[in-house]
């Protein structure tokens, strides 16, 4: 989508050094000119297929990236340079969590780099939020800014106190190509690369990190970018040697990363679950989702998913904010999930990444958090059936469990349930009266959240934001989702015992 940039992307840097050049002799501020798009006058309307297809535009969320401080002007005149890391070969199109996997680990191997990670729109392929077939049968995917889903450093918000100051902040895609031409980016070729330090299946999660933050830190050159493939993909994500990463030494500690202690979703996130506060807590809106006075108006009907307050009056909900109080979140993944358990248990596969720390060998190493549950198996069943009954379990299995934990859940007072599921509403209303009978008071899900198309389009990372900030939480220990919502629960600091599986 921004390939017109690219024959421009040389003469634009000179124009802009030239400006910056100007404005300096001429006494005046940087302020005047603030943003590179202030500068090249870039058209950023939608495409008419966009409209067409009735897709949100996410204005208001593109102009939120435009306007970051690292996208000054002036930040291209500093000596020395940013230096960056690009990932063109990033996953993209498999479910959002997946690809967002290995967004943030990306983003804590630039950061060890000391390079700013370059930042993408997630193309929604797989699962579309919105039909997305045009007339002639082709489709027009929808693409969601990375700032519509998350506003920490991933999507170029702050590393917080007491990180490291040589790193630089994340850029967009677009910074990337107006200030990286071709001509002065260095290509690193993934395999080369792998064969030259050494790296193999058999090496520890800890010694690939290390091996490539070295390996790229050691490169001069402002702008890099890893051709041919990703160090950290899905296949290596799906495996056990993710683990050790966690618990790298030091600054190599990737659960102790910026990356992760400063998590914050995006102001469009945190405005879909500030309205809908009233579905998951009967207590009045936390300081952490109420939106700033001055940028809403009180005419009737502001706020609602139809009429919604400005994304500029929301600050990006952080996963260290306080738990709402009562709440326990369930992951409920249904629909295709029926056919994938049986997958998953024919294949014998294990827990996904961040998931497995409960496992016994890796409990027992005493370096992860101690998550309780892992995927156990009763002694009179096959490893079959104790796979499926992990992955998806019958609504007089989730009543038990839910009871189970709420009395296991120390210092506690559970109260309410959201349940976060792709189900058909029949079931959901079964389960939720089920979950009534048995003393909830309140019980609400993914399908009485009122979103405005915008936030629809990011409904998922909605329904994580409300997992993250619950006080207790029980997922599905195969899901890449539910394994998002775990490390960043972690992150956020929650005590590990309040994250369980099925
Ligand atoms: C870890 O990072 C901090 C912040 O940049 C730095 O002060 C410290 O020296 C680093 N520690 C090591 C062992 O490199
Ligand atoms: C590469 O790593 C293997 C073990 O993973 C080791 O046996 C070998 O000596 C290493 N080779 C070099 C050149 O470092
Ligand atoms: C397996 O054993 C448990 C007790 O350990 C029992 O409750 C359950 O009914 C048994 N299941 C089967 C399928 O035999
Ligand atoms: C976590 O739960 C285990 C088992 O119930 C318990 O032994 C441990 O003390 C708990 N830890 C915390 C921090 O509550």
């Amino acid at each position: 989508m921004n390939r017109r940039f690219l024959p421009r992307a040389a003469p634009l840097k000179l124009i802009c050094l030239v400006l910056v050049a100007l404005v300096l002799l001429s006494g005046f501020s940087y302020r005047i000119i603030t943003t590179r798009a202030d500068l090249q006058q870039v058209s950023y309307a939608p495409s008419p297929h966009t409209i067409a297809l009735g897709h949100p535009t996410f204005e208001d969320v593109k102009e939120y990236e435009r306007t970051l401080p690292q996208h000054r002007l002036s930040v291209l005149a500093a000596k020395p340079r940013p230096r960056y890391l690009f990932f063109p070969s990033e996953a993209w199109g498999t479910g959002w969590n997946n690809v967002f996997q290995e967004q943030l680990l990306n983003t804590h191997l630039a950061y060890l780099a000391n390079r700013g990670y370059v930042f993408v729109d997630y193309i929604a392929r797989d699962h579309p939020p919105f039909p997305d077939e045009l007339p002639d049968g082709t489709r027009h995917m929808l693409h969601i800014p990375m700032n519509a889903l998350t506003s920490g450093p991933t999507g170029g918000g702050s590393w917080g106190e007491g990180a490291n100051p040589g790193a630089p902040l994340p850029v967009s895609k677009d910074w990337w190509i107006s200030s990286c031409p071709a001509s002065e980016t260095v290509e690193v070729q993934l395999a080369d690369t792998m064969k030259e330090l050494n790296i193999t299946d058999s090496t520890t999660g800890e010694e690939r990190l290390v091996r490539w933050a070295e390996k790229l830190r050691s490169i001069e050159a402002e702008c890099v970018t890893i051709i041919g493939g990703s160090p950290f993909d899905y296949m290596f994500i799906g495996g056990d040697k993710v683990l050790s990463i966690w618990a790298a030494d030091g600054n190599y500690s990737y659960g102790n990363s910026p990356t992760l202690k400063q998590y914050a979703w995006s102001p469009l996130v945190t405005r879909a679950i500030a309205r809908n506060f009233a579905l998951i807590s009967s207590d009045s809106v936390p300081p952490a989702l109420s939106p700033t006075l001055s940028r809403i108006t009180t005419t009737p009907g502001a706020g609602s998913a139809h009429s919604p307050y400005p994304l500029n009056a929301f600050s990006p909900l952080r996963a260290a904010a306080p738990p709402i109080r009562g709440l326990l979140g369930l992951h409920l993944r249904r629909g295709d999930y029926e056919e994938h358990c049986n997958n998953l248990a024919w294949w014998g596969a294990g827990f996904n990444a961040w998931n497995a720390f409960g496992e016994p060998p890796a409990r027992e190493t005493g370096r992860f958090p101690p998550l309780p549950d892992y995927l156990s198996q009763h002694t009179n069943e096959s490893r079959f059936d104790a796979a499926l009954r992990h992955c998806w379990p019958s609504p007089e299995i989730i009543v038990e469990r839910a009871r189970a934990v709420r009395a296991e859940a120390h210092g506690q007072q559970l109260s309410t349930v959201y349940m976060a599921t792709n189900g058909k509403p029949e079931w959901v209303t079964d389960v939720a009266a089920k979950l009534r009978a048995d003393g909830w008071d309140m019980v609400s899900s993914s399908v009485q959240m009122q979103l405005s198309r915008d936030e629809f389009a990011v409904s998922q990372a909605v329904d994580m934001g409300v997992l993250v900030a619950a006080e207790t939480f029980i997922g599905v220990g195969f899901s890449s989702l539910t394994s998002n919502v775990v490390q960043l629960r972690l992150a956020g600091g929650r005590d590990p015992n309040t994250s369980r599986f099925w």
